[in-house]
């Protein structure tokens, strides 16, 4: 994810950039960049990390220029670096370009490109598209950009400038948000509301293949036939904080909300194009050594932790390696059995807490390989780690971790099936059985979110329980886990995971008349004992709302409410059961009162020990 900001008018453009930068920060934030058209021409500025680093890189330059474009990026294809930061320049360094979205048949471009004497500067699949322009280039910008998005595969917003017509910017849009705003002799373009707020709350909302020929007096769009459109003005009538969360109450709803996106993103290029192998760019271990792997650790905190617990129910399934998880506070202390011939995955969404970071040096000291698993590129866990996965949750604000635990369960199948396909523990039919499910698992995540009600409904009946407990076994006890963590953190409420089997040993008498039971029974080979689970707190007088996957109505014969999650092959269920229980515990928070996005005593990233 990246963001993108436009101006054509009379004032300053760079200023005007900048701020709009500063609201779209949260698309990402590993580099940002300028390219501004004045009375000597484009003007290009961009610096790895945050925007203070370009604000300082401007800093005491004349800003006189009145068109310009600007970049904040998420990097997808190359590392941050001040070079792959965008905006992008065409071979002559009369055109340059900002994007956001992924160019899928960048190579073939790059090379056709090349055999026709371009020359190209960064690692990104974007720099093709100044080149394109210029090649397409005949007198008419937007007929380049048109010809230009004709030839790409992909998801884009793209804004180009060029020296050529100093006084517009061409913008077009396919899959990824771009807005523009109307003002008095000035107009801008956004990827997002919040950035053109404080100029204007009169927007045109575009359309896919939807292209705009922007000035300083007037704005003309064509739609993807080349005919021109007349737009509605769209009034913005929410103030900027509600703006910046897309239309939602808390950013941890938005969050909830983006996973089947960010889902999708974090399989992009890593299943093969038919659909039986996984394609792991980042992993570089020899097919020797992935056969030589003895054992494996995974170390974490929190909810990465809990991503972590359905990694080893996975990979002991699938592979058949013995794998231990630890928290990663505990792990760095007590003197691991680890050597050379045990993996160790450490899993952060931050990439920098502190912990984990430990944890990671402590596991290289003694001669493991690390294999990390963030959402932050370039963060020190990255930086550390002898091979990365990536996930694409883009950046998560909240507090509490949503899209970053369900894409780091991704991450963790990801992990699991290529070792399984290099030791052969699978047969290659079960390897594409839940490939096919995993690809398809997006369109069920949004069946969950569109079915909320029965959750809310819930909510607000159980919110003023202090006390809930959750349970499940197997893959669903980790998920249980999970969902007590989220409900603790936000709400409040004292929530406790159980193996639903260790009930019996003592946590059962705690079960008092009318308490909330979360009971998870998902896995169709623990159904019954799940079952026999519900029944035993049910004879305490609890009330119990079960998860159960569609068709296993027997559970309604014992539970009080069931909320059905979609058929989906087991080891995958934890992705879709985790989505009411993020849901539930944000709806307990908010009839508690409680600030959802940032609970008290918490930060997001936690960098001392
Ligand atoms: C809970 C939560 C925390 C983090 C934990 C690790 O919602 O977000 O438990 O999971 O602090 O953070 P990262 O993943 O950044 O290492």
């Amino acid at each position: 994810m990246c963001g993108v900001v436009g101006y054509v008018g009379s004032s300053p453009a760079t200023p005007i950039i900048l701020e709009g930068l500063k609201k779209l920060e949260y698309r990402g934030y590993d580099s940002s960049g300028v390219a501004v058209l004045d009375k000597d021409g484009l003007k290009v500025e961009k610096k790895m990390g945050r925007l203070a680093e370009l604000e300082k890189a401007l800093a005491g330059r004349e800003l006189d220029a009145t068109v310009g474009i600007g970049h904040t990026r998420w990097a997808t294809h190359g590392r941050p670096s001040d070079v792959n930061a965008h905006p992008h320049t065409s071979n002559d360094g009369k055109i340059a370009v900002v994007h956001n979205g992924i160019i899928e048949n960048y190579l073939q471009l790059r090379e056709w490109l090349t055999s026709r004497g371009h020359v190209f500067k960064s690692e990104t699949d974007t720099e093709v598209i100044p080149h394109l322009i210029e090649h397409f280039y005949k007198g008419d910008l937007v007929e380049a950009v048109q010809k230009t998005v004709s030839h790409l595969e992909g998801s884009y917003a793209i804004m180009a400038i060029s020296v050529d017509q100093p006084d517009r910017i061409v913008a077009v849009r396919q899959d990824m948000p771009l807005v523009v705003g109307l003002g008095e002799g000035e107009n801008f373009l956004a990827s997002d509301i919040p950035a053109l707020l404080k100029y204007t709350r009169n927007c045109y909302l575009l359309n896919d293949g939807d292209v705009v020929e922007l000035r300083a007096d007037q704005v003309v769009i064509r739609d993807i036939t080349g005919k021109i459109v007349q737009k509605e003005i769209f009034k913005v009538t929410w103030d900027a904080e509600e703006a910046e969360k897309g239309g939602y109450d808390h950013f941890m709803l938005k969050e909830i909300h983006e996973q089947p996106r960010a889902l999708r993103d974090t399989l992009k290029g890593r299943i093969s194009h038919k659909g039986d192998k996984v394609i792991l760019e980042e992993i570089n271990m020899t097919p020797e050594q992935i056969k030589g792997i003895k054992k494996i650790v995974i170390t974490a905190c929190g909810t990465a932790y809990h991503a972590g617990l359905v990694g080893k129910y996975v990979i002991e399934q699938l592979v058949r390696i013995p794998v231990e998880v630890d928290i990663a506070s505990e792990f760095r202390y007590r003197d691991p059995i680890i050597d050379k011939d045990t993996l160790v995955v450490v899993v952060s969404q931050s990439g920098e807490t502190a912990d984990t970071l430990a944890a990671l040096r402590e596991a290289r000291r003694r001669g493991a390989r690390v294999v990390a698993v963030t959402n932050v590129i370039a963060s020190s866990v990255a930086r550390e780690a002898d091979d990365i996965i990536y996930t694409w949750a883009g950046p998560e604000i909240s507090v509490a971790s949503t899209k970053a635990y369900t894409t780091q369960l991704v991450a963790m199948y990801l992990l699991a099936l290529y070792l399984a396909q290099h030791r052969n523990t699978m047969a290659a039919g079960n390897i594409k059985e839940i490939l096919d499910e995993l690809k398809e698992l997006y369109v069920k995540a949004q069946d969950v979110l569109d079915n909320e009600a029965p959750i809310k409904e819930f909510a607000e009946k159980y919110s003023q329980h202090e006390d809930a407990f959750f349970i499940g076994r197997g893959l669903d006890y980790a998920v249980a886990l999970e969902g007590s963590l989220k409900l603790k953190e936000i709400s409040y409420i004292h929530a406790e995971a159980y193996a639903a089997g260790e009930l019996k040993h003592g946590t059962l008498a705690l079960i008092v008349e009318n308490i909330p039971v979360i009971a998870l029974a998902t896995q169709q080979s623990l159904f019954e004992k799940m079952v026999s689970n519900i029944k035993e707190v049910k004879a305490r007088d609890a009330r119990v709302i079960a998860l159960a996957m569609e068709g296993h109505t027997e559970v309604e014969k014992v539970a009080d409410q069931v909320i059905y999650i979609p058929k989906t092959h087991p080891v995958l269920a934890p992705i879709l059961t985790v989505i009411p229980l993020q849901l539930l515990a944000y709806y307990m928070a908010v009839y508690r009162g409680c600030d959802v996005d940032k609970p008290r005593n918490l930060a997001k990233s936690v960098t001392v020990e």
